[in-house]
């Protein structure tokens, strides 16, 4: 993603009651941001934040938190949430490789849309699929393991299929062209997926699982 300065962004983040300033302090208690016990599904790497505002308002009986590493890119969903009220969303400015520290056996479902796919292979371990990442996020889950991956990167998607497989997921759902399956019922497009839609590129789907 393309970074631009954008002027004022980290004063506007940080006023907006959705951002969650020390994420570390509800580790093991998010119910209590909520005041609910209603199941818990994160998106590490949201970008702009369609994806994770769309879910919050189809499904109030869920409560999304929504993790972005940059001011740049969070305040454009903070922007889309200006007179919108949403008590079961948060957002999260941070860089996930240490999430481990924020969630502790809360997290119901992980979302991962249109991950960077790092392609290097030096530069593996930051792809959030890979053994580094699924390591961290055993901790984050209360029950059976769910993660939900959407993609345009055939060669992301197959290391992530191996990545998933070798560390003990089952292949769920999965589909190479999500929009002719129609895999998923009400599908909620992300900013990427829109763009990579109407240039008419495939879009790959897995749902992974693993019981506890
Ligand atoms: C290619 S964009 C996709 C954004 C959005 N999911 C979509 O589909 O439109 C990937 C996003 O993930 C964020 N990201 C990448 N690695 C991250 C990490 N380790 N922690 C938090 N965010 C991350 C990037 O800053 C970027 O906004």
């Amino acid at each position: 993603m393309r970074l631009k300065n954008v002027k004022g962004a980290k004063e506007k983040i940080e006023s907006s009651s959705y951002l969650l300033l020390n994420p570390e302090e509800y580790k093991g208690h998010f119910h209590d941001v909520f005041e609910n016990e209603h199941p818990l599904h994160i998106e590490i790497g949201m970008g702009k934040g369609n994806f994770i505002i769309e879910n919050a308002k189809r499904y109030p009986e869920i409560n999304f938190i929504g993790i972005e590493k940059f001011d740049s890119v969070i305040v454009r969903a903070i922007d889309k949430l200006q007179d919108i009220d949403l008590p079961n969303l948060r957002l999260i400015r941070m860089d996930a490789s240490h999430i481990e520290n924020v969630f502790d056996h809360e997290v119901d479902t992980i979302y991962l849309n249109f991950s960077d796919p790092w392609p290097k292979n030096r530069h593996e371990e930051r792809r959030l699929t890979s053994t580094p990442f699924l390591t961290r996020y055993d901790s984050l889950f209360r029950g059976d393991y769910r993660i939900k991956m959407k993609t345009d990167n055939r060669k992301l998607f197959e290391y992530s299929l191996i990545s998933f497989t070798n560390y003990g997921y089952e292949l769920s759902k999965l589909s190479l062209n999500l929009y002719e399956d129609e895999l998923i019922k009400d599908n909620i497009a992300t900013e990427y997926e829109s763009k990579f839609v109407s240039l008419g590129k495939p879009i790959y789907f897995v749902e992974v699982t693993k019981k506890k």
